[in-house]
């Protein structure tokens, strides 16, 4: 039932390049160019009126409700909100009849998730659901939903829901921009184009995997890691660094890369583990310039960076290279390696990788 593979995750983490093409399928016109979204029926005018998105989710797939916020506001300048769904629904959050919510929930069973859509629903807001499970309470009760076709996810650490969730984020909103024709409508059919040509890159960085197997068990015997990036790259860092925690038990923290220097850096020392994300292009000489502060305190820095960047290796210790995409679409295949660290690190550490202590796979209580 593992194909081969020796836990559950690392199957899943394999299966990533399939479960980003299901999730593609069907979903692009046969010319390439536009978005088709059939299972989204929004009454009429409503796609033009929407004026407020709010994003709704917990853990990692409010991570990936933190890409979907930079890729809808990049595309479309609606602005979104993106929220835990456990804070979401004991605050008074702002809505309108032109407020749009999105739930992200693999498993559409979590508590907290339901609650703020049921929320939602009562004040008459709109719900979109993208979720993983057809039947699942979410996918029932929202009044449109876009599924992720990433099949069963048995492992408790997050995955492939992951990257299927970012997949259907981006097409939405390409589809958001090209139904509203607004600034990002042009950009539409490259996005389109990169994203078929994603599992095909995806399947590249997992050849990753023995660089980064090889790092896991030198460094799996600290307690202490940072993850720091900035843009997308600190949305993916956040997910890493929950991923590390989540089955190897270290210590992680991610960071936005220039934010270190308002307090954090006093816990850079000699030797700590730092794992820097430079894939955003026009933030590469900022983030470079925080990696030379964790390198002056002595950290070890392992850089993931666009295959052909030759100029990070001298900044460095160690560098991770993935296939150059448009960077706005980074966020799939970065997270990759961070999965595979996180997952090679529970290995070297002993742990029960596919059921680590204290957690259950859906949270259906508050
Ligand atoms: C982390 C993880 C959890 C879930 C969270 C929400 O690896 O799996 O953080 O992402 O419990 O679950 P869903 O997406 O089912 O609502």
């Amino acid at each position: 039932e593992k194909g081969g593979y020796d836990h559950f995750m690392l199957k899943e983490i394999h299966e990533q390049p399939k479960a980003i093409s299901d999730t593609l399928t069907g979903r692009i016109s046969e010319d390439g160019t536009k978005v088709v979204f059939d299972e989204v029926q929004f009454p009429a005018g409503f796609v033009k009126d929407i004026d407020r998105i709010h994003i709704l989710a917990c853990g990692t797939s409010w991570h990936a409700g933190m890409v979907g916020k930079h890729a809808i506001e990049k595309l479309t300048r609606i602005p979104v909100d993106c929220e835990i769904a456990s804070e979401y629904r004991y605050r008074d959050p702002i809505v309108s009849k032109n407020t749009l919510m999105v739930v992200i929930t693999q498993s559409g069973e979590t508590a907290d998730t339901l609650a703020a859509l049921r929320q939602a629903k009562e004040q008459g807001t709109r719900v979109l659901a993208i979720t993983n499970v057809v039947g699942s309470s979410a996918a029932r009760e929202a009044d449109d939903v876009i599924f992720t076709w990433a099949g069963p996810e048995i492992s408790v650490a997050s995955t492939k829901a992951y990257t299927t969730q970012l997949t259907a984020l981006y097409l939405f909103a390409g589809w958001l921009a090209q139904e509203r024709e607004s600034v990002g409508a042009s950009e539409v059919p490259a996005i389109l184009t990169a994203l078929r040509d994603m599992p095909a890159n995806a399947e590249k960085v997992l050849e990753t995997a023995p660089a980064i197997q090889a790092f896991a068990k030198e460094w799996s015997s600290r307690e202490h890691a940072f993850f720091i990036g900035r843009g997308l790259d600190y949305a993916v860092s956040l997910e890493g660094s929950l991923k590390l925690k989540e089955i190897s038990y270290m210590h992680a923290e991610a960071y936005a890369a220039g934010e270190l220097k308002h307090g954090t850096l006093a816990l850079i020392v000699e030797d700590i583990p730092v794992i820097a994300l430079v894939t955003q292009d026009d933030l590469y000489e900022k983030t470079l310039s925080n990696i030379q502060e964790v390198k002056a305190r002595d950290a070890f820095v392992l850089a993931l960076a666009w295959s052909g960047d030759q100029q990070i290796a001298k900044s460095v210790d160690q560098v991770i290279h993935i296939p150059k995409v448009n960077p706005f679409l980074a966020p799939i295949l970065a997270v990759i390696p961070l999965q595979l660290l996180a997952y090679y690190a529970s290995v070297a550490r002993g742990n029960d990788v596919d059921n680590p202590r204290n957690l259950a796979k859906s949270v259906t209580v508050e």
